[in-house]
Order: structure tokens, then sequence, then C-alpha cells
């Protein structure tokens, strides 16, 4: 039996969010150029968001381009650039066939212009789908967006729109990237290693880590399922002692 007829169709978690890792290792590996790994990357990209949308999973959030990221060499910030651009260009058709909504989080005007103009161009031309949202995390980092978020409430309350009082945790998720959205209860990383690299640190609070050695252009739709049948096997208890749970 395969990973996909073992998953409970009734507990998909809604929200699976990925740090897409191991691309230049891979092409490496192989002795190819990293260029390689990142274009085979949007393959396997391409087959996790076909299988989220064939059993149902709402929201997949994906690890593309981190604050960090800038720091590497030129010429791979730039490669990285292009192939968002072709990517998201050459992918209109299908996501719209598939019914997909792209969404971005990150400091997206930070992006080169073309970058944030076909992004936007994308984003509009998807908006009114409904069967899963996938969210391109792009010049993004956890601290950067909880900096930012503390920066607009403070400004909220200058202004005297809002209290201090009223500062809790429901109007703080409101002010970060992923307002509207569902936390993750599930978080993927490939290539194993075994941390966070600044990725959406509140909102994994309470989420379910995963780890695969897996390199990502290796990771595909049945990774993702196996992903999840693990996750199903897990005890969520948030606190409480398992005889509270029913
Ligand atoms: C992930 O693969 C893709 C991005 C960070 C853009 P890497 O490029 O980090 O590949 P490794 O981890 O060096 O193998
Ligand atoms: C995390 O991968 C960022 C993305 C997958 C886009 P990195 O390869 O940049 O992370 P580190 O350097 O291993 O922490
Ligand atoms: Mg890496």
């Amino acid at each position: 039996m395969g990973f996909k007829e073992q998953i409970d169709i009734s507990r998909l978690p809604k929200h699976i969010a990925v740090i897409m890792d191991g691309n230049g290792r891979w092409a490496k590996n192989q002795g190819k150029f990293r260029s390689f790994g990142h274009e085979s990357g949007v393959v396997s990209l391409k087959d996790v968001v076909e299988g989220c949308t064939d059993i149902g999973v709402k929201y997949l959030t994906v690890y593309a381009f981190s604050t960090e990221n800038w720091n590497r060499p030129i010429e791979e910030v730039n490669l990285l650039m292009e192939l968002l651009i072709s990517t998201i260009n050459a992918e209109i058709g299908t996501l719209n066939k598939n019914n997909v909504r792209l969404n971005a989080i990150g400091d997206i005007a930070s992006l080169p212009q073309k970058c944030i103009d076909d992004l936007k161009n994308a984003m509009d031309e998807t908006a009114g789908n409904d069967s899963c949202t996938l969210t391109l995390a792009l010049s993004y980092s956890s601290k950067w967006e909880i900096v930012e978020a503390a920066r607009k409430l403070a400004t909220l309350v200058k202004e005297g729109k809002m209290d201090v009082n009223e500062i809790d945790e429901t109007a703080f998720s409101s002010q970060l990237t992923t307002t509207g959205i569902p936390d993750p209860e599930l978080m993927i990383r490939t290539s194993g290693e075994h941390r966070i690299s600044n990725y959406l640190l509140w909102q994994i609070a309470y989420g379910e880590l995963y780890f695969t050695e897996k390199m990502w252009p290796d990771f595909m739709k049945e990774d993702l399922f196996e992903a999840i049948v693990d996750y199903q096997k897990r005890e969520r208890r948030f606190g409480k002692i398992s005889e509270q749970l029913n």
C-alpha cells in the first residue's frame, strides 16, 4: 500500500510548511552546477503542490529565498531571481487549472522590480482560486517579520488607534505576513539539516517537525504523503496528558 492510501483524509493538516533545502548539494553530488539543483527543485515543488491538491491540503508555504540568502554569491542570487521569474510566468496556467492561488510573504519590496511585477501579476491572475493557497516565502525571515509586526503595533498605539492592553496573541498574529492563514500543523525540512533557519518561528510554536535526509530535488509527492502519514501517527497533546485527549 502506498503512503497516499494510508492517509486519513479527515485528519489532514490544513497547512504544511516546507524548507526546500539541499538543491546545491544534490547537484554537486552529481558533478553538476548548483543551478541544475535549483531547476530540479522547481520540478519537486510542482509535484508537491500537485500532491496537496490531490488530497486537499489547503495551505502550502514554501521557503524559497531567505533574508540570509542575499549573502550568497551574486551569480547565484541573480540566477535564483531569474528562475523565480521564469517559473511563476510559466506556471500561471497550471496553477489556474489546479485551482491554486499564489501568494507571497517576505520583504517583497527588496526583490528586483521584474520579480515584484511578475509576482503581482501571477497573484492577481490566480486570486480567484480556492482549492489550495501556495505561499512563496521570498526574502523572508521570521525575525524580520516579527520586528515588522512590533513596529506596526507600536505605530497603531502611537496613532491612538489601539490600546496597549489590546496587544495579545491574536492582535500580534494579525500583523504577521501570514495573517488569515492558520498556523502550520506540519513543518518539513529536507536535506538532513535539523534547523529552522529563521522560518515561521511564531507560527510553528506548536507545529510538528519532520526532517528527512532526502535532498529537495529528490522529494516528490509520495514523500509528502509519507510525511503526512508520520504526522498522523503522532499524539498532539498541547501540554495536556494523554488521558485528557479523546
Ligand atoms: C535550497 O537549496 C534552495 C535555496 C536556499 C534557495 P540550497 O541552495 O540551500 O542547497 P544546499 O543546502 O546548499 O545543498
Ligand atoms: C533555508 O535554507 C532557506 C531556504 C530553503 C530558502 P538555507 O540553505 O539557506 O539554510 P542554512 O544556511 O542551511 O541554514
Ligand atoms: Mg541549503
